[in-house]
Order: structure tokens, then C-alpha cells, then sequence
């Protein structure tokens, strides 16, 4: 590969004339925005522990009343993107967030997407355009761009959950905005209800649902149910994972983030192939080992790591006994849209004819 000319190449009063008219050469930048084979990426391999989270945030809840933060958020922040981003990965923003006894995040909506991944407490809810949600570990719950969405809880004990926005991508857009609004009113029924089986969907005199999101709470306890049947079907060795979709389409649940749960057998070790988007793993249930190359990570119940993208990963559930079920999001729904969503099976790049 040819060495490229560099800045300090240039006669100084030749820059300095062309930075006076925002003016920059391509040339001693361009194999850093355009480098060979393998992007670079900002994000790294990151591990954030339940254990040192939970203390903060429970003393966030004495520090600062809910009426002064409106959401009460630790941010899992990646160190490669310098904290103040608040960015786990080019487009993926984690929060861990903290609703105690009676309190109530007032209503709003905004253009990031986001959804709830419920890590521990019981009697909070999410409403989301009406429908309330009941909030359980490991339901999933989605608050997608532009649809009202608040927190209440009823319960006698904290609830933490874990958010998982787009922000970073949309506030890079500059597209990132929300707007307040009055507390909902509850529309009677469980959303939830009306997919409650896989392959049938409702069809009130024949039509079906046009709502871009027509299912906003995905249970734990069916998502797991789902995992163990798949297991129970399949051979041993054979990878055991669902994804969340718009039961109406089949189509990835939001349009940016991906959201998947995996189940990792009693010993299992799946390698995964290096693929263009970054990847996050919560554990909800069990232990798991998350591994690449340069980094490895031994995660329990609640705690969550982040990999970049481009990069093999090996997952090992350490129990010899017990399964571990996994909640997993990534990047792929953004890259496929995007037309560079790549799987390096042999670790060459795989960019895909754009047909
Ligand atoms: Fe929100």
C-alpha cells in the first residue's frame, strides 16, 4: 500500500490558508476514515458489574429525588467513546435506571427508540399510548420512537431496569428531541394477551393489525418457555437463541436495535463468528463467560458487557448444571438497512454485493 502524504508534508502557510476557509486535504486523513480490512471502531470490550452498579444507583435514589432527575439513570458508559458520550457502542446507549416505592416518571415520547430489559422488583409498570405494562424480570418492553411512554410503581421495594436507546445514533443525526405530555389514561386489557401463541394472530372481521407495534411487553416467562422448547427440540450442540419481532411481520420489534435472548446449555461454549455490529449481553439468569481475543469477561445474573463490533466472540456458560439465558442486543436491524451488515466466517471481510 502506497504511504500517503501527511499534513506536516505541506507548506505551513498552505494549510493554514486552507483552514481559514474551512478547507482540510483528504489525503493525510483518508486511512484513518477509510482504513483497510477492518474498520476502527471506538467501542471497547466492556464489562459492568450488577454488584458495583446496584450501591450507586440505590444511593442516586437518596441523593437525588425523582422529581429532579425525571428518569433516574446511571449510564453504562464505554470508555473508548470518553464517558461524557454516554455511549455504549456507535449506536447503542445502556442505562441502568431506578424507580423506588409510589414514584412516578411522568410521560413522554421522543424520537430515539428505546426498550426495558426488567432486572429486579416487583409491582412497576410501564404504560406505553394506554396499554399498561407490568414489569418483570426479564420482560422486555418497548418504548419505540414517538409513543407516549411512563413509569409508575406500586410495589414496596426498588425496581431497576436496564434501558437500551439508539440515542447515540440519533443524537450524531441530530435528530434527538422529546416532548412532555400529561399522564395517560389506561386502556383496559393486556396488549400482551392478544399474541399470546406463536402462528396465530388477531383477525377482527378478517383484517389485521396496522399498528407499526403491535406487541409493546414480551414476558420473560414465554421468551424462556421458547428457548427451552427450542432446546428441548434440538441437538445438543446446536445454538440456542429467539429473537424479538412484530409478531404481525416477523420484522425485527424496533427499527434500529436488534433484541434477541439466547439460552447457553449446562457446559456449552458457542463461538460466534465476527460480524459488523456491536453486541450487548445481559445475563438473566445463570453465569457467563464472554470472550474475545484481547478481553474476557465472567458475568452473573444482572451484570452486562458490551464488544465491538467486527469482533469473534466465544460465549461458556461455566455451570455444569444449569442452563444460562442470556438477553442480547445489537446493531444488525441498523446495518441491514444500511447494506453493510457482515458475518466474517473465516475472518475475511464479507461485504455483501449491494444487488
Ligand atoms: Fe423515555
Amino acid at each position: 500500500m502506497n504511504d500517503l502524504g501527511k499534513l506536516e508534508d505541506l507548506p505551513g502557510d498552505y494549510v493554514a490558508a486552507l483552514r481559514a476557509r474551512n478547507l482540510v486535504p483528504l489525503w493525510p486523513s483518508l486511512r484513518g476514515v477509510l482504513p483497510p480490512q477492518v474498520p476502527t471502531r471506538q467501542t471497547q470490550p466492556t464489562h459492568w458489574a450488577y454488584a458495583d452498579i446496584r450501591p450507586l444507583l440505590i444511593q442516586a435514589g437518596e441523593l437525588t429525588p425523582i422529581e429532579k432527575a425525571e428518569r433516574r439513570v446511571l449510564v453504562l458508559a464505554n470508555p473508548g467513546h470518553t464517558l461524557e458520550k454516554m455511549q455504549a457502542s456507535a449506536a447503542m446507549y445502556l442505562g441502568m435506571q431506578l424507580l423506588l416505592p409510589g414514584e412516578w416518571a411522568p410521560s413522554h415520547r421522543h424520537t430515539p427508540n428505546a426498550v426495558r430489559m426488567v432486572v429486579e422488583g416487583e409491582g412497576a409498570w410501564t404504560t406505553v399510548e394506554g396499554e399498561k405494562c407490568p414489569m418483570e424480570r426479564g420482560d422486555l418492553i418497548l418504548t419505540p420512537t414517538g409513543l407516549w411512554h411512563e413509569h409508575g410503581h406500586n410495589g414496596d421495594q426498588p425496581v431497576i431496569w436496564l434501558d437500551v436507546l439508539d440515542l447515540p445514533l440519533a443524537y450524531y443525526l441530530e435528530v434527538s428531541y422529546h416532548l412532555n405530555g400529561a399522564r395517560q389514561d389506561t386502556l383496559p386489557g393486556e396488549g400482551v394477551r392478544n399474541y399470546a401463541r406463536a402462528g396465530v394472530v388477531p383477525t377482527p372481521v378478517f383484517g389485521r393489525s396496522g399498528r407499526r407495534y403491535p406487541m409493546l411487553r414480551y414476558p420473560w416467562a414465554d421468551a424462556r418457555a421458547a428457548l427451552l422448547s427450542l432446546a428441548a427440540n434440538q441437538p445438543d450442540l446446536a445454538p440456542v437463541q429467539v429473537t424479538y419481532v412484530n409478531p404481525e411481520t416477523g420484522e425485527d420489534a424496533e427499527n434500529i436495535l436488534g433484541f434477541h435472548a439466547l439460552m447457553l446449555r449446562p457446559g456449552q461454549t458457542l463461538t460466534l463468528p465476527a460480524r459488523s455490529p456491536a453486541v450487548v449481553y445481559h445475563v438473566i439468569e445463570g453465569a457467563a463467560r464472554v470472550a474475545t481475543e484481547a478481553r474476557g469477561f465472567d458475568l452473573v445474573p444482572a451484570d452486562t458487557c458490551c464488544i465491538p463490533g467486527y469482533t469473534a466472540t466465544t460465549l461458556s456458560n461455566p455451570s455444569t448444571t444449569e442452563p444460562a439465558f442470556l438477553f442480547v442486543a445489537d446493531e444488525s436491524p441498523l446495518h441491514r438497512k444500511l447494506g453493510v451488515y457482515e458475518v466474517r466466517t473465516d475472518g475475511q471481510p464479507a461485504l455483501p454485493a449491494q444487488t
